[in-house]
């Protein structure tokens, strides 16, 4: 992989911030965006803009087949049967959010769902919301404290009065890669449904939603050099089919009167209203660009990053890496010792680096670690050993100045 070649491809890592080079480390919040992305959005709406699915011109045509091109390119980057199991959302949280309201129409008192300790606030919130509508109970498979989920307990919650699982493939606040392939099967095996929130693995992991023999795959295109505002809800035909819409208006209907309206086919029955048109055909072309480097690449080089980056950090008195799971993507949170995560992360700001600091929407994992919150590091296949370095030269600073 050339990443210096790969780095010409984001104009945005030419910039300086606070007068420095930036060093882009906040990848698992959003990653950045290839000029290949940001030419065909533009190209979208110098040439083709217009609404779709409605007009007889050309325009509207056009863009029709642009957006459902798109579509079809998820389906085969995430191996789906057919073109209609691809739903166009706004994102990871909408996606969740259709399941998680369409069960609470198919859920009653006493039936009970499965969330993991690891999962971002919008893989337990909704379901949360969900419980409280329906009286189903909600069980947690807890982690240890590498950060891994204890999947022995797991065994124990299930039973044939679970109906759903939703865990994540990857955490965004530890970088754990979660045996999801084990969840699922075991899931089945009670007859329970399983919904895995893939917006940390989408960036490294190419996910074969037939092979994992998943129900529900969600992820969000703005983590994978994508555009904000658009992501994806994959679903089971039969799932999709057993879940009522999410939201009534234009575009999901079949046949509309004051009496009765009956709902589209998949996929508009869950598309109600006029989509995000270029942003559906930007997550295409970025599934496009990544496919063109490969996923198997970009993991393999990741993976580099994040032992050189895990080495340099433990050599640093103090510091504390939270998250030591086996398997993980190239994500590292970490604390030093007498010092707040907020203070490092400005910083190192100051110095031109960008990562993230806070709870990362996972209050749960922060509680569990008893920390009210750590600094993150998130490394995608455009940075560099030399940008490490910068950030272990900046956070070895950055304790002088503080301890
Ligand atoms: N979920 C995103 C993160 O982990 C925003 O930062």
């Amino acid at each position: 992989m050339d990443v210096q070649k790969i780095r010409n491809d984001f104009p945005i890592l030419q910039r300086k911030v606070n007068g420095k080079p930036l060093v882009y480390f906040d990848n698992a919040a959003t990653s950045q965006t290839p000029i290949q992305v940001i030419d065909t959005i533009v190209e979208y709406y110098n040439n083709y803009n217009a609404n779709i699915h409605r007009g007889v011109h050309t325009l509207s045509q056009e863009a029709t087949e642009l957006y459902e091109l798109a579509r079809q390119k998820i389906q085969k980057h995430f191996n789906a049967a057919q073109a209609h199991e691809i739903i166009f959302t706004s994102g990871t949280t909408h996606s969740i959010n259709i399941v998680s309201n369409g069960y609470a129409q198919i859920l009653s008192k006493g039936d009970e769902v499965i969330v993991s300790a690891l999962e971002h606030h919008s893989n337990i919130v909704p379901w949360q919301m969900m419980c409280e509508k329906t009286g189903a109970v909600l069980k947690v498979i807890p982690m240890n404290e590498d950060g891994v989920l204890i999947m022995e307990e797991y065994d124990q919650l299930l039973s044939n009065t679970t109906k759903l699982v939703f865990v994540n493939h990857v955490s965004n606040a530890l970088g754990t890669v979660n045996p999801i392939e084990e969840i699922i099967t075991k899931a089945h095996a009670v007859g329970a449904e399983v919904l895995i929130d893939g917006a940390q693995a989408s960036p490294h992991i190419k996910a074969d939603v037939q092979s994992l023999d998943v129900d529900y795959y969600v992820t969000s295109a703005h983590k994978l050099c994508g555009p904000t505002g658009v992501g994806m809800l994959y679903g089971k035909q039969s799932a999709l089919n057993r879940l009522p819409p999410y939201q009534g208006g234009g575009e999901m209907i079949a046949e509309v009167t004051f009496e009765k309206t009956t709902y589209a086919d998949l996929p508009h029955k869950f598309e109600a209203g006029t989509p995000n048109i270029a942003g559906g055909i930007g997550f295409g072309a970025a599934l496009d660009y990544l496919n063109t480097i490969g996923m198997e690449e970009i993991a393999a080089y990741e993976e580099q990053l994040l032992k050189y980056a895990t080495t340099a950090l433990n050599n640093i008195p103090g510091v504390k890496i939270y998250g030591v799971a086996p398997q993980k993507t190239a994500v590292i949170s970490f604390n030093v010792t007498g010092i707040h995560p907020y203070d490092i992360g400005s910083i190192l700001d100051q110095l031109g680096i960008a990562v993230r600091t806070g709870h990362h929407c996972a209050q749960p994992i922060m509680d569990f670690y008893q920390i009210p919150g750590t600094v993150r590091a998130s490394f995608s296949f455009y940075n560099t050993f030399q940008e490490i370095d910068s950030m272990v030269e900046a956070l070895k600073k950055a304790i002088q100045m503080l301890q």
